[in-house]
């Protein structure tokens, strides 16, 4: 069984941290997301693994595969992402007559995808979906589902038949190139695998609703990332390899080699990647701080501070700094920030 991580988006509601720098590659809970796709597709065995990228992504993604041993990486472009159903055509000659698992590269999972790939290779049948209970399902693929098996599917839905939302990841046998071959555009303009899927229960394939246990995450948002983090930082292993000098220590932390803490108070769940410097400074529960990055004089909780940001004299709660991105205090009058922002960044200031 193959493995295809789609990773070509524009990411678009992730401005403007994915104007410099892929989703899949941003950094949550001190990794980059398409790490844990990796991780989840190689326990379940899977060792080929194709990533459709964007010729904009490519560099990117595959420097973050770099040096990750459990799988072969295959990089396959998509000149344009026309929809998830286009990409696996892009892929198709890659693919071959194999079955393979789709992958969202922005999606996470709690448990990963042991069951879904279990039930896939118990019952055989044409496709299987995770599926997930959601609140809202307004804005996923909706699926109804009667004795296990999907019987319709609906691409975001203003009135959802069922609260079962499609999570990110889909196991295929070869029968569905043929549904996507002359597939038509949608109202939005994408080539929806919802269309194609519901080509294979229109033919009377049966396609398989799977539920996933735990957690299900889909990236989109910046408040995503911060819930995502919160999350797999929550599942952390502590464990001390940097140096502590003075204060305090609480938690579930990993302070990884060649970083430093000094004179600060790092409360758990929390990250403090190599090279990072924590001096003066409270870090707080949900909070990853990057590579070489720098928390001196501040204050920060649940949030991600990319690698070589820096933080110096303010508190921030609830924040994503990009790579080599700054806040700092100044004491020049007059007292009001002085911002440099690169377009559609976000700053919310207090009264
Ligand atoms: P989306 O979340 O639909 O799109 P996006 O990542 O570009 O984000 P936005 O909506 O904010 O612009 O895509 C889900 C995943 O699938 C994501 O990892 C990108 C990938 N993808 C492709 O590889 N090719 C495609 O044609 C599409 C639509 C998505």
């Amino acid at each position: 069984m193959k493995g295809l991580i789609l990773a070509a988006g524009h990411g678009t509601r992730l401005r403007p941290l994915t104007y410099t720098r892929p989703k899949p590659v941003i950094r949550v809970a001190g990794r980059p997301i398409i790490a844990y796709a990796v991780d989840n597709l190689t326990r379940v065995g899977v060792r080929e693994i194709g990533v459709v990228v964007s010729p904009k992504t490519k560099e990117e993604v595959a420097a973050a595969l770099n040096g990750e041993q459990s799988a072969r990486f295959t990089f396959i472009v998509q000149e344009d992402p026309q929809g998830l159903a286009h990409a696996v055509r892009v892929a198709r000659d890659w693919l071959g007559d194999d079955p393979f698992l789709m992958y969202l590269g922005d999606n996470l999972f709690e448990n990963g995808i042991g069951d879904l790939v279990a039930a896939f290779q118990k019952e055989k049948p044409s496709a299987a979906l995770a599926l997930v209970e959601v609140k809202d399902p307004r804005q996923f693929g909706v699926a109804v589902v009667e004795d296990g098996r999907i019987v319709r599917l609906v691409e975001k839905p203003q009135e959802p038949p069922s609260n079962l939302a499609i999570a990110g990841v889909y196991a295929f046998t070869p029968e569905i190139h043929a549904m996507i071959e002359d597939l038509k555009p949608s109202a939005r303009g994408e080539y929806e695998i919802t269309d194609a899927i519901q080509k294979l229960i229109d033919a009377g394939k049966p396609v398989l609703g799977v539920r996933v246990q735990g957690w299900w995450k889909d990236t989109g948002r910046p408040a995503d990332l911060l819930e995502a983090n919160r999350l797999l930082l929550a599942q952390l292993e502590p464990r001390l390899e940097g140096t502590v000098e003075g204060g305090q220590v609480v938690g579930p932390v990993v302070i990884e080699a060649g970083a430093r803490v000094k004179n600060s108070r790092v409360l758990g769940p929390a990250l403090i990647a190599a090279g990072a410097v924590i001096e003066d400074a409270y870090v707080g529960p949900y909070t990853a701080v990057g590579p070489e990055a720098v928390v001196k004089d501040a204050e920060v909780e649940y949030s991600i501070l990319e690698a070589r940001s820096r933080l110096e004299g303010v508190s921030i709660h609830g924040s994503l700094l990009g790579v080599g991105a700054e806040v700092k205090r100044h004491d020049r009058r007059p007292r009001t920030p002085s911002l440099i922002l690169g377009d559609l960044s976000r700053v919310e200031v207090p009264d």
